[in-house]
């Protein structure tokens, strides 16, 4: 397995080079057209749906998905082993981590301690690699979010989950490893209590929290990295160090799905909670008006941006960077999605359309794993799973 190359400096320096060109052609194209519905080259295949039952406990509700995933989780926990001991050969990084990680973080707020616990009785995976997925996971996501509003009122949201940067290089066939190992454990999952849909969302098998969801018919949001040098380390040091007062990132977006009712009751506690890592928080509702990007700083929220279609602001995008700044040169996400965004133009904003933009090069990369599109008013849900054959760029 060491055939493949995973020295990320290497790696770094050689994806550096080619993305000082990511501004040009071949990473670049002209916005796509007619991609939906999904199929050809760069569409990888459907995401299977499953029900977790919320009316179970929390230590039983993981266990028919796990059961069928454990073979694919395992896969994707030897090669981020592999990784982590090529930095440090001692293998005592992952000793730390299986023996010791759960005790230094002590509880973790309920449910999610007995989900994780669940989850590492069925794929027998060592506890300390469950909580370390759902704590590092958060790191290492690069993803572009949109709300759009049609001149009816009527809102989409559309959102590339992009994930596993800088954790390894397939020299095979040029791709992220973490990333493909991930495509099969994508799963939509329809939270239910009582037989009832209480939310749904994407996610990959072995992970609580969630970063891309809906309430049919109130809300939807999704969750983007932040990049900050008051960034998630420190909030996981003060963690551990025993100050419990913030909510980790993933936690919290699925709190909110699970239990908030209404678009501001979810702004007001997405604004406010003091939260372990800087983040974007992506939240749409049911009416016009109803969109925005919330940046956050780990303890108070920086700026709120919101849709004002009255003003011409038909549109909120978000990538990896405050709105205020430049995007890092060699990742301008941004600048393409909004270009493509103002072609369409309200009159012609539809799931086809804004699957066309989140299938345009460098908006949809080597690190997308996944597309979905969400309709809170109609109750739609769709994700697909994604490729970006060559040439494409690494992010
Ligand atoms: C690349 O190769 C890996 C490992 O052999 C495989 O899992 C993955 O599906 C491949 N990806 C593509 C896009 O061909
Ligand atoms: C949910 O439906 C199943 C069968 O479809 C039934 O056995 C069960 O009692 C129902 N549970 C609740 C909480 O209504
Ligand atoms: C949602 O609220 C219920 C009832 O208060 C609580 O038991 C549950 O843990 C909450 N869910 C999350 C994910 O916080
Ligand atoms: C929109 O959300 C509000 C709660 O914020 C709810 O009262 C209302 O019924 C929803 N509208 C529709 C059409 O579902
Ligand atoms: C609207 O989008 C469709 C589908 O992509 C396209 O065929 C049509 O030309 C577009 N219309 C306008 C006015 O841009």
């Amino acid at each position: 397995r060491m055939g493949r190359s995973r020295l990320p400096l290497v790696l770094l320096a050689a994806a550096v080079a080619c993305a000082v060109a990511q501004h040009a052609p071949p990473w670049t194209e002209d916005c796509r057209k007619s991609t939906y519905p999904p199929s050809g080259p760069t569409y990888r295949g459907p995401v299977p749906w499953y029900t977790i039952n919320l009316d179970l406990p929390p230590y039983k509700r993981w266990h028919q998905l796990m059961a069928d995933k454990a073979a694919e989780l395992k896969v994707l926990m030897n090669s981020m082993k592999n990784m982590v001991n090529a930095f440090v050969p001692s293998g005592k990084v992952m000793q730390i981590v299986d023996q010791k990680l759960p005790g230094l973080l002590g509880n973790l707020p309920g449910p999610f301690e007995e989900e994780m616990k669940g989850i590492a009785a069925v794929t027998d995976i060592p506890l300390g690699e469950i909580i370390s997925f759902n704590i590092f996971y958060e790191f290492f996501t690069m993803c572009t979010s949109i709300i759009t509003e049609d001149k009816e009122g009527h809102l989409l949201h559309g959102r590339n989950m992009d994930f596993g940067v800088f954790l390894g290089w397939n020299t095979n066939n040029n791709t992220w490893v973490v990333t493909e190992e991930l495509k099969p454990l994508t799963v939509n999952l329809d939270f239910q209590r009582n037989n009832k849909t209480v939310f749904k969302a994407s996610s990959f098998a072995g992970y609580v929290g969630m970063l891309t969801g809906f309430k049919p018919g109130l809300f939807s949001l999704t969750l983007n990295e932040r990049f900050s040098i008051n960034g998630g380390y420190l909030g996981v040091l003060e963690w551990i160090m025993g100050k419990k007062d913030a909510m980790w990132i993933g936690f919290i977006t699925r709190s909110v799905l699970e239990n908030s009712t209404s678009y501001e009751e979810a702004k007001n506690t997405l604004t406010k909670t003091k939260i372990l890592a800087p983040a974007y928080f992506i939240l749409g509702g049911n009416q016009s008006g109803e969109g925005c990007v919330i940046t956050r700083d780990r303890k108070e929220s920086l700026d709120v941006y919101e849709l004002d279609p009255k003003q011409g602001r038909w549109y909120v995008v978000e990538t990896n960077y405050d709105r205020w700044k430049h995007p890092f040169f060699l990742d301008n996400r941004r600048a393409p999605a909004k270009m493509c965004l103002n072609r369409i133009t309200p009159e012609n904003i539809s799931f086809a359309t804004l699957y066309d933009v989140l299938s345009t090069k460098p908006v949809l990369n080597k690190l997308t794993a996944f597309t979905t599109l969400i309709d809170v008013v109609k109750g739609q849900y769709e994700a697909y799973l994604r490729d970006c054959p060559d040439p494409c760029i690494g992010w």
